[in-house]
């Protein structure tokens, strides 16, 4: 493992003025590892060191990236799509937005790589609605790359050719899971797709597609340049290399950190300036919203997604949240199943009227009208909404409602029996 768990790579482009424009991106040695590739290497060598990397989905499934692409066949006489996932809806998780703004050349030479690799010749990027100022960045990138001809017909001379699209989505979170953000795509309601078949074999159009987040294919230029072996040794035994931690909630210094996948999560908190106001910790969300919640007891755990996994969490999109000692858990607990039921697009039961009747047992004991059976109540319905959906929004919704109600049981005990929080100041009634 990387002994510092340190090392700017994508991030080395967030703090340098100008480095989202050509120009300053070619002078920091951009789009070296594209030419290399497209120009010395053949498909099947650039596909081998990314299995070699142990590079994992860094969008929130962590699915091994080398293992992805070799789904893909080849041979089928259809167009192979790539589509890139830069909707970016998990609560916690702002690392994307980063890439795309400070660093969107970075971005389009990790398209140019894979789409070399895979015989790839038109890439869609969706892009989070709301992110207007990332997609200003990305369609000038877009042209800055084909007026230079990395983009383009015939690209560097050779007989390759790409097309990137980029396509601004319309706020769904939903829009987010691959297949539904496929359905979106396509011009139609974002519902996902029933699987198999996976995208990798039916996708976009029906025809095979890879789908990327942003910040898995920004790191292809640095697995080009230095290995797959080096990048796979930054991180732990299956999880290869760095990762953009987003950190954000009751820290002194919140951002976006790069970091090795082995750091603890003990050493990611000190590195974001440890728990502000001098408070002590509480609760962490290691992986966005949709991650079971630890308790403070918990944070020697590694980020890599097999340890977070063996504890009952997950890596997920590597946003973490902090929260501190007066943090009240049954309110944290309402926020993030408002926000399940919210976004649940509709299409399964257990999802649909899971979320929305836990949200609004929720603000019931919130408003001081909880009743004793309430909690196993909620712990019944948690139950039955894992595994049991076409997506895996539920799952997402289920583990933090399960892990809060485990590990703070008492909080919502509290709450139901004197109609207030254990630990906040407000009147019951407050809620909204
Ligand atoms: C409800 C839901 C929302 C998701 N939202 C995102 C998202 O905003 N961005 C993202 O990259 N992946 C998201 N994912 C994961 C994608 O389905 C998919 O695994 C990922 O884009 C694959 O890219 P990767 O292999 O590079 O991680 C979401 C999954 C679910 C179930």
């Amino acid at each position: 493992m990387n002994p510092t768990n340190r090392l700017n790579l994508i991030s080395q482009f967030f703090s340098l003025t100008d480095a989202h424009m050509l120009s300053v991106y070619e002078k920091l040695g951009g789009y070296e590892m594209a030419k290399k590739a497209i120009r010395e290497m053949k498909p099947d060598a650039v596909e081998a060191e990314v299995r070699k990397s142990k590079l994992r989905g860094l969008g929130g499934a962590g699915f091994a990236s080398g293992v992805k692409w070799s789904f893909v066949p080849r041979d089928s006489g259809k167009p192979i799509y790539l589509t890139v996932n830069a909707d970016e809806g998990e609560p916690g998780t702002f690392k994307d937005r980063y890439v795309m703004e400070r660093a969107p050349h970075l971005l389009l030479e990790g398209i140019l790589i894979c789409a070399y690799a895979m015989g790839i010749h038109k890439v869609y990027i969706y892009v989070r609605g709301e992110y207007l100022g990332p997609i200003q960045r990305l369609r000038e990138a877009i042209d800055e790359a084909v007026a230079k001809n990395y983009l383009g017909e015939k690209i560097l001379g050779t007989n390759f050719n790409l097309e990137v699209v980029v396509h601004q989505g319309a706020g769904a979170y939903i829009c987010g899971e691959e297949t539904a953000l496929l359905e979106s795509l396509e011009g139609k309601k974002g519902f996902p797709r029933l699987k198999p078949p996976f995208p990798a074999v039916v996708g976009l159009y029906g025809c095979p597609t890879l789908i990327h987040n942003v910040e898995t294919l920004s790191y292809l230029p640095f697995i080009l340049q230095e290995g797959g072996d080096w990048f796979a040794g930054l991180g732990t035994e299956t999880s290869g290399g760095m990762r953009l931690y987003s950190v954000s909630g009751h820290v002194e210094r919140p951002g976006v950190y790069e970091r090795s996948m082995g750091i603890t999560l003990r050493q990611l908190i000190e590195d974001a300036g440890g728990v502000w106001r001098g408070r002590k910790l509480k609760a962490v969300v290691p992986g966005g919203l949709s991650a079971a919640v630890l308790t403070a007891d918990e944070i020697d755990v590694t980020m890599d997604f097999d340890s977070l996994r063996k504890i009952g969490s997950m890596g997920g999109s590597g946003g973490v949240m902090v929260m501190d000692e007066k943090t009240c858990m049954v309110r944290a607990l309402y926020t993030t199943m408002r926000f399940f039921g919210h976004e649940s697009c509709g299409q399964c039961s257990p999802c649909r009227e899971g979320t929305g009747w836990v949200a609004r047992i929720l603000k019931r004991i919130l408003d001081g009208e909880g009743r004793v059976e309430d909690i196993d109540r909620l712990i019944d319905i948690g139950q039955f909404m894992g595994g049991t959906t076409i997506c895996a929004l539920a799952d997402g919704a289920q583990m933090p409602l399960l892990s809060y109600l485990k590990k703070f049981r008492s909080e919502f005990d509290y709450y139901v029996k004197h109609g207030c929080s254990l630990v906040e100041s407000e009147p019951a009634g407050v809620s909204n």
